[in-house]
């Protein structure tokens, strides 16, 4: 079969692990060059190997999404090595949770720098090539960036600013002949739950999403890889997501009442009232 990605390259944050390295993997499998930028160096060159034992081409670049200079650093030596850019996934972030009475307006400011401004420095990094090539943009939100939940203020609002920024994008772009497919995942197989807020990864917390619900990464981002290459803007990956998306559109009404009925405002365990020890005395 004819690989859909032959002869294009691609520049994908967030690629030392989950779903940015997963969908690195599977964009080599259809023919793609891949840039592989992320702060871990161990971790990318890792994600190189497995790329290249699938007989693909990566390059690490080591970068801080937060820092607009090693991103134009990154997609120049993605541009010397490659000689363009086809597809850009700004996907690196992570997740601040916690009740808003826990946080403060710093947690706000990390939160944004990654998942927002992370996204704005590569795009503007990335743009000049994609207008060359009338290539492919796809932004990662979140199904939160549609449908807000308790106890992860920062995270959601950072989602919700990042699917406006993809859909005005949308329509400054379409007319140049760049697509923007705004990824909105559920919960898929990665680290993402096992980083603190300060975006440390810390190996022994616990998978604190459902069991039955999360999806293995391999299938998200063959669900990416399709959408990217489909143009859709709207690219929402796992049944549960679509499910709780789709409700919350046509009745955003009764989906904030099953939220706040199933939850109670709370989902930090920290902040569960804790059960009170049976009382010795009647
Ligand atoms: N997994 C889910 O259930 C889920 C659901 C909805 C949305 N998402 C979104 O999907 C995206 C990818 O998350 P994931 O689930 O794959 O999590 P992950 O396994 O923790 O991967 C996060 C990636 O982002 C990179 N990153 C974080 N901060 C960075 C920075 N300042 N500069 C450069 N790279 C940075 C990390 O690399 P380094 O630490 O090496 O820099 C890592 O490669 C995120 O935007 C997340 O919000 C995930």
């Amino acid at each position: 079969m004819a690989k859909r990605f032959a002869n294009k390259s691609a520049f994908i944050t967030g690629a030392s692990s989950g779903i940015g390295a997963a969908v690195a993997e599977a964009l080599a499998r259809e023919g793609a060059r891949v840039a592989l930028a992320a702060r871990r160096i161990e971790k990318l060159d890792d994600v190189r190997k497995r790329v290249e034992s699938a007989s693909g081409v990566a390059l690490p670049v080591v970068c801080d999404v937060r820092d607009k200079a090693s991103l134009d650093e990154a997609v120049r030596k993605t541009v010397e090595a490659f000689g363009g850019i086809d597809i850009v996934l700004a996907n690196a972030g992570f997740g601040v949770v916690g009740q808003f009475a826990r946080l403060d307006t710093d947690a706000f400011r990390a939160q944004f720098e990654t998942n927002v401004f992370g996204v704005i420095n590569t795009i503007y990094a990335a743009l000049p090539h994609l207008l060359e090539s009338k290539g492919r943009l796809g932004i990662v939100s979140s199904v939160q960036g549609r449908v807000a939940m308790p106890s992860s203020s920062p995270y959601t609002a950072s989602k919700f600013a990042v699917y406006g920024l993809a859909e005005s994008l949308y329509h400054e772009l379409a007319p140049k002949g760049v697509s923007v497919v705004c990824i909105q995942p559920g919960f898929v197989a990665s680290e993402i739950r096992k980083v603190d807020n300060n975006g440390v990864f810390e190996a022994r917390r616990r998978e604190s999403a459902p069991n039955g619900l999360i999806v293995p990464v391999e299938k998200a981002a063959r669900d990416i890889v399709d959408a990217l290459y489909r143009r859709h803007f709207d690219a929402v990956i796992t049944g549960h997501a679509k499910l709780i998306a789709g409700l919350s559109r046509h009745f955003p009404r009764l989906t904030r009442a099953i939220i706040l009925k199933s939850t109670g405002g709370n989902v930090d365990p920290r902040d569960k009232p804790k059960r009170r020890s049976p009382s010795k005395t009647p």
